[in-house]
């Protein structure tokens, strides 16, 4: 059967890797005076930049992870999100990195910031792979963007499409066939 959708790639693996070495050195800077960073995944959409973004951290980390579900209600802001997975460290007096795949209406990552936030971190920051300003429906933006990118529909990197394609190496966007032809 025919999935009814092409992918085109968007951003090749090799300018991904590029920006996330300049994102690296970014971050290394800003917290190089830091004890030890807890760097912060958002399951499951993270999982890939997660990995290559530490390896171009130089300053000592830890790695944690939370999982977030925003539920309906679909009518904009009133969104609801909520945890499915906590952290398993405790970030109270800590310096911490959120790492998150896509800022699309900015519910996933306000919400997690303020609830995290609320945790008394000594400092914490964002790093977004995508950011889709043209979508945001919240006043939030990450303090590192990989790419900003128009209005579409991508996969890839740890994106899904249906749980799907989230092994791709690179940043693609999804076209829908035309299927009256
Ligand atoms: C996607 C994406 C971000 C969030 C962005 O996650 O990975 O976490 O949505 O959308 P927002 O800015 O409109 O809140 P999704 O809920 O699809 O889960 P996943 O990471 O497991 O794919
Ligand atoms: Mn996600
Ligand atoms: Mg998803």
């Amino acid at each position: 059967t025919q999935p009814g959708y092409e992918i085109d790639q968007m951003i090749s693996a090799k300018a991904i890797a590029a920006r996330v070495e300049a994102l690296g050195a970014e971050i290394t800077e800003a917290f190089q005076d830091t004890d030890r960073l807890v760097v912060v995944g958002l399951l499951r959409g993270s999982f890939v930049f997660i990995a290559d973004l530490i390896r171009e951290i130089g300053v000592p980390c830890e790695v944690d992870f939370l999982e977030a579900s925003s539920y309906g209600n679909d009518t904009t802001s009133t969104r609801e999100v909520r945890v499915m997975k906590d952290l398993r460290g405790n970030i109270g007096g800590r310096d911490v990195l959120v790492v998150e795949d896509i800022v699309d209406t900015g519910h996933t990552i306000s919400k997690v910031m303020e609830m995290l936030r609320a945790r008394s971190p000594r400092r914490i920051k964002c790093c977004a792979m995508l950011d889709k300003p043209s979508r945001r429906e919240v006043d939030v933006k990450a303090d590192w963007t990989g790419f900003e990118i128009p209005d579409e529909f991508v996969v890839g990197y740890g994106l899904d499409y249906a749980q799907n394609h989230r092994n791709l190496p690179f940043i693609g966007t999804v076209r829908f066939l035309d299927e009256a032809k």
